[in-house]
């Protein structure tokens, strides 16, 4: 079997025979989509193939397959099991942008023969696998899946391990509740740790994953789930809440009698008034994708009033009275073409996914970070395979897992390096993140050039060209040999006297640095700009730091028990290389910045800062001003997220917003310009 890249899958239908083979295609992709098994194509392909057929049969209808796939619910592909549902499951009707809605409601009102007065709601559309739970007295006691809408499997098997659906709930409620079921992310990493330990293939995405293990039945191992209600049904003729109810009221029972609901995910569901109030909830729910802590593939909207419902009608395969607002994909397939490693400048060797290019969400990705050794072996990713690529905001694209299903022969494992590529070196194998044995010293002229640079000792001047020439001369061997350079070994470097005595006297100020930036400059695995700062202002002096056990180190903020460990032996192989820095009289403490009164006129926000400063902060880079911020009894973020509290950003030049100041504006973030926010810090 072969899988299908985007490019390939350019669907121009311009006879039957092309649209039989796209029918085949389609059926075999969604066999793949519900089943078990890998698809020949990823969800951006799958739409537009479905599209592409659907457009066809409209232009075609006295040619129409009897049995097309897209009259069926779930494509008629989903495995269809002997318990008839007490009323059909049904899927969704799709519309991919604004327009589509707004066509959309214009049909509805049609349907209605008035405008909707009942209002909308608005609620997450998470991509797992639809069930129906039922419940009587209370007792969670079968689970059907979807199935072909009028008959589902019986899973059973998995009450229990399905977190949101209690076996038991507090009142004796007997009602039917319908809904996804998925893996968090969080659960598909556990997931896939615990199959790898079972020697298990990994699963390729939380969706796929979730299919399969509704319908394993005699697997040694048990995996978590997560569910989320949109819906509930009578059983047994007793219905949970009054007929009139509205679909947000139907919720709220729902949550009341204990199971959980699309409300109590962080997307939320809202009620809102008309079509352009929904459009703006759908981009603000889009714009939470990236934080939300499990898979969404659109936001559904569905009338809320259950007289409008009711005269919308059904048809064979969805509600005319409900919609999903498609997102675009995060996560594509293509094809592993090789994978390169780079030593960091701490040593650590980093693997790069190096991909056929793809496009996610508007950018077109050909690299991804993949995690170390251990990991790719846990993935059993081979050179060639079809794999799953996750991309989401701005977060670095990451391979997920391969498609073992289009494995090509002869594949051979990803290669791990069997000596340092960057020095030919050993390899340091004793964490799951190898390492150069050498260190930092691997990485030395990117490791001094670091250390140089201007949020660190400052030494001006000293590029890239002159640190090379140092290191080839045999004058630098580590960082604390900048401090014992003599003026003829920098006027030789530079190749002129006069930048060799500009450079002397640059060493000279860099002695004085304070603590923080000196240790930054030492390249300690985990320890940036902004952890430096912390652990010189926890313990104040080098001395102190060096006598800190993992305990104590675990006392800064940000240091967790399996990074203590890491950075205490790291400050302890850098002793002979701090000793020489103590000798050549480099600053060891960090100056005692008075507290400022209470909290601080930032306590308890987060700032990101982006672009240039201006006005009273002109020219104050980054790493000042998050100084600033943490002085000011903030804390310094890099992305803007929901727990963003200020975005520093002045007015675009050119009137294009930057990509964080799109996403603070649909956080509903505050903006500041650099001006506004000195007077913030002028407080
Ligand atoms: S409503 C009659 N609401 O998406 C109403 N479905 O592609 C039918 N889904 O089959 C479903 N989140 O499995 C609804 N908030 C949500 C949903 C949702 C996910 C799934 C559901 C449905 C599929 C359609």
């Amino acid at each position: 079997m072969k899988s299908l890249s985007a490019d390939e899958a350019s669907f121009s239908m311009s006879g039957r025979e092309d649209y039989e083979a796209a029918l085949a295609r389609l059926r075999e992709a969604s066999r793949a989509y519900y089943g078990d098994g890998d698809s020949p194509v990823d969800d951006t392909v799958y739409d537009r193939l479905r599209l592409a057929v659907l457009a066809w049969e409209d232009a075609h209808p006295a040619h129409v397959a009897r049995d097309t796939p897209t009259a069926l619910v779930g494509d008629g592909a989903a495995p269809v099991g002997d318990v008839a549902h007490t009323t059909r499951l049904l899927s969704l009707d799709n519309v991919f942008d604004p327009a589509g809605l707004v066509t959309w409601g214009a049909s509805l009102q049609r349907r209605l023969g008035h405008e909707p007065v009942g209002g909308f709601t608005v609620e997450p559309k998470m991509d797992g696998a639809a069930i129906a739970a039922r419940y009587r007295a209370g007792r969670l006691e079968q689970i059907v899946t979807r199935g072909n809408g009028t008959h589902g499997e019986d899973v059973s098997h998995v009450i229990g391990t399905i977190e949101g659906l209690p076996e038991q709930l507090p009142a004796p409620a007997t009602f039917e509740v319908r809904g996804e079921v998925l893996f968090t992310q969080q659960q598909f990493e556990t997931a896939n740790e615990i199959r790898a330990a079972h020697g298990a293939q990994v699963f390729a995405n939380p969706r796929n994953g979730t299919a399969g293990t509704l319908r394993a039945k005699d697997r040694p191992y048990r995996l978590a789930m997560t569910f989320w209600a949109y819906g509930a049904v009578e059983l047994d003729g007793v219905a949970l809440a009054d007929p009139a109810a509205t679909h947000a009221e139907v919720m709220a029972a729902v949550a009341a009698a204990g199971v959980r609901t699309t409300a109590d995910t962080p997307a939320g569901l809202h009620v809102v008034a008309d079509l352009a109030e929904a459009q703006r909830k759908v981009d603000e729910i889009a714009a939470l994708r990236p934080a939300l802590p499990f898979g969404i593939d659109g936001v559904v909207i569905k009338a809320d009033d259950p007289t409008e419902q009711a005269a919308a009608g059904f048809g064979s395969r969805f509600p005319h009275w409900a919609i999903a607002f498609k997102l675009p994909a995060v996560e594509r397939q293509t094809v592993l073409k090789d994978v390169v490693w780079d030593v960091g400048r701490t040593g650590v060797l980093a693997p790069t996914a190096i991909l056929e290019p793809v496009d996610i969400d508007g950018s077109t990705i050909t690299r991804a970070t993949l995690h170390n050794p251990a990991d790719i072996r846990r993935r059993d990713l081979h050179l060639g395979d079809t794999v799953t690529v996750y991309k989401a905001g701005d977060i670095i694209p990451r391979v997920q897992a391969p498609l073992v299903d289009f494995r090509p022969d002869g594949a051979r494992e990803v290669p791990l390096p069997t000596a340092c590529p960057h020095c030919g070196g050993e390899i340091n194998k004793e964490q799951e993140r190898w390492r150069c044995a050498k260190g930092t010293a691997c990485a030395l002229p990117a490791l001094i050039e670091y250390a140089a640079g201007r949020d660190m000792l400052d030494i001006d001047g000293l590029g890239r060209t002159y640190v090379k020439a140092l290191i080839e001369s045999g004058a630098v061997t580590d960082v604390a040999d900048l401090f014992t350079l003599t003026e003829e070994q920098l006027t030789t470097a530079s190749g002129s006297a006069k930048r060799g005595a500009k450079l002397v006297e640059q060493i000279e100020t860099a002695r004085s640095r304070p603590l923080n930036r000196v240790f930054c400059a030492l390249g300690v695995l985990g320890t940036g700009r902004s952890m430096s700062r912390r652990v010189a202002a926890h313990f104040g002096t080098m001395d102190a730091i060096r006598g800190a056990d993992a305990a104590a180190m675990q006392e800064v903020e940000g240091i967790g028990a399996e990074k203590a460990p890491v950075i205490v032996e790291q400050v302890a192989s850098l002793a002979p290389v701090i000793d020489k820095l103590v000798a050549a009289g480099v600053n060891m403490t960090e100056p005692q910045e008075p507290k400022p009164a209470g909290d601080g006129p930032l306590a308890g926000t987060t700032v990101v800062v982006t672009g240039k400063m201006s006005g009273p902060l002109e020219n104050t880079g980054r790493s000042e001003m998050n100084a600033l911020i943490e002085k000011a009894g903030g804390r310094a973020g890099s992305s803007v997220n929901s727990r963003t509290t200020y975005l520093v950003c002045a007015p675009s030049a050119n009137g294009k917003p930057s990509s964080k100041a799109v996403k603070a504006e649909e956080l509903g973030v505050t903006v500041l310009t650099p001006e506004a926010f000195a007077a913030l810090l002028a407080d």
